[in-house]
């Protein structure tokens, strides 16, 4: 049976085969059919397999996010980047790899219906480093003051098997650092990381992994040893990996084949082939990391699955999890720019997933404020109470007052019903009465008391009621430079 887990919360089968199932589904579509007769109709369609919808609730977790993201961006000097959310599919298949999972499995491919013979080489972003990278060469920032800083946020694809934590479209922060080289750059972005992870909250459910996976040139000749090792134990070798022997022989070291598993434990160790210069810069990273108090667990495992890491790799983990769905990771790319077609340009970065972040911090019970309260919900009776309504409602908005009204002709109480629904802090109510007296009821909705005011008065009271801090206004800064929570 098949369980997909979805952002908010909810989880569905399908394919239930067992009697308890049928029966728990047949109850399920009885209640959902009365459900449906009485209040919503049966959506005709729904989010693909493994996409999710992000809802209001959702959003206030990505917007928290995102604001300790770009506010510890702007401490380190990180400028935005966004980049389009297809590219050309050779930038992946050279830079992440022909062979990995995720060119080889989860590239979605572009077309259109009169797809041209370029336009059929487009695929959606499985990551966003690539496409930076291509960026960086296309816009000659080599002519830039080194090292270039960027960060990014935005969705990207992957053609995986749903599951928890594990979807076809999810979002992901992305930190960058590229043109210079040095063990203090790696420890600074794994800082930043441990410093936005503190923000919301989860730093202390993780645990950071690192490695060092040597050179390039180190993993070829590592390579080499592993296949001379196969000889002779091809046949042993589930078909799955003995394709993989041929085309990408590192991806043998976390199969999930068994027999592969028993096998492997006898091959050579990649340790034993990385250099000392890397040895080097490893300790002196780790020192780095000493230095800035952050605990981490030196994994020699740790491989990663993208063929443009060298030397530095690292990930975050669940505490309890371990591997299994990493909430960050990243490491140092030296060679990726020059496979795409820059000089030789050194850089570092990494990715967190926000699905995954959220599922954090929903486990470790953070809440983020809700910012989408409703202050005054604004009731009328009558056409001329109606157009006062309006202006009344237009004013309170440039006060930053969270305002809504009920324009329609429902009558005073049904509207009171609706303020309540709406969980409006204050309502106030224009009827015919108050037109002539030119006043307005001004109603606390959790209290139920009320009084009438002159209408000159209302937003003057409004502000008084609900505190000059509570008002939503840009300052000034903002006004200066605008930043939208939407993107
Ligand atoms: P990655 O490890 O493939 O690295 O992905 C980064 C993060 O995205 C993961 O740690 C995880 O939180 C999240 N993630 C990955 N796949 C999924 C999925 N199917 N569903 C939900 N969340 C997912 C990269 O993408 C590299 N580009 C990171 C990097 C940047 N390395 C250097 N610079």
């Amino acid at each position: 049976m098949e369980t997909i887990d979805t952002l908010q919360g909810h989880s569905w089968q399908s394919n239930g085969t067992d009697k308890k199932g049928i029966r728990g589904f047949i109850i399920l579509y009885k209640a959902s059919r009365l459900f449906c007769r009485t209040s919503m109709a049966q959506p005709l369609f729904r989010t693909p397999k493994g996409t999710n919808d992000t809802l209001p609730a959702y959003h206030q977790y990505m917007t928290y996010i995102k604001k300790a993201v770009r506010h510890r961006a702007r401490q380190a000097g990180f400028k935005r980047i966004d980049t389009p959310t297809f590219e050309y599919r050779a930038i992946f298949e050279r830079g992440i790899g022909e062979h990995t999972d995720m060119v080889e499995k989860e590239l979605y491919l572009v077309s259109t219906k009169e797809t041209s013979d370029e336009e059929a080489d487009l695929s959606l972003r499985p990551e966003l480093t690539a496409g930076i990278c291509r960026a960086y060469i296309e816009h000659g920032m080599q002519q830039l003051p080194q090292p270039v800083q960027f960060y990014a946020i935005g969705p990207v694809f992957r053609h995986d098997r749903p599951q928890k934590g594990r979807y076809r479209e999810h979002y992901q922060f992305d930190f960058e650092i590229i043109g210079l080289k040095d063990p203090s750059l790696d420890a600074q972005l794994i800082h930043l990381l441990t410093k936005i992870y503190n923000d919301i909250r989860i730093l202390k459910n993780l645990r950071l992994q690192i490695n060092n996976i040597g050179t390039g040139e180190n993993r070829l000749v590592y390579i080499e040893a592993l296949k001379e090792f196969f000889i002779g134990k091809e046949r042993n070798l589930p078909p799955i990996d003995q394709g993989r022997l041929q085309t990408n022989p590192l991806r043998l070291l976390d199969s999930k084949e068994e027999d592969t598993q028993i096998i492997i434990k006898g091959a050579p160790k990649l340790a034993q082939f990385v250099d000392d210069d890397s040895r080097q810069y490893h300790d002196t990273l780790c020192s780095y990391l000493s230095a800035l108090n952050i605990p981490y667990e030196d994994n020699p495992h740790l491989v990663r699955g993208l063929d443009y890491y060298t030397q530095t790799v690292f990930e975050f983990w669940d505490r309890s999890a371990g591997a299994q769905n990493a909430v960050g990771g990243g490491g140092r790319y030296d060679g990726l720019i020059e496979l795409l077609g820059g000089h030789p340009t050194p850089g570092t970065g990494f990715a967190s997933g926000m699905e995954r972040v959220i599922w954090q911090m929903k486990e470790a019970g953070v809440k983020v404020p809700q910012k989408d309260q409703v202050d005054i919900f604004v009731a009328q009776l009558g056409p001329d109470a109606k157009k006062k309504c309006l202006t009344l409602i237009a004013h309170l908005r440039d006060k930053g007052i969270h305002t809504i009204g009920a324009l329609g002709e429902a009558s005073l109480k049904s509207q009171m019903r609706l303020a309540d629904k709406f969980d409006a802090t204050y309502a106030l109510l224009i009827g015919k009465m108050e037109v002539k007296r030119q006043t307005i009821i001004v109603r606390n909705m959790k209290e139920g008391k009320q009084e009438e005011i002159p209408e000159d008065q209302a937003i003057e009271r409004v502000i008084k009621l609900l505190g000059e801090g509570s008002l939503d206004t840009y300052t000034h800064r903002d006004q200066m430079t605008p930043e939208f929570d939407q993107d």
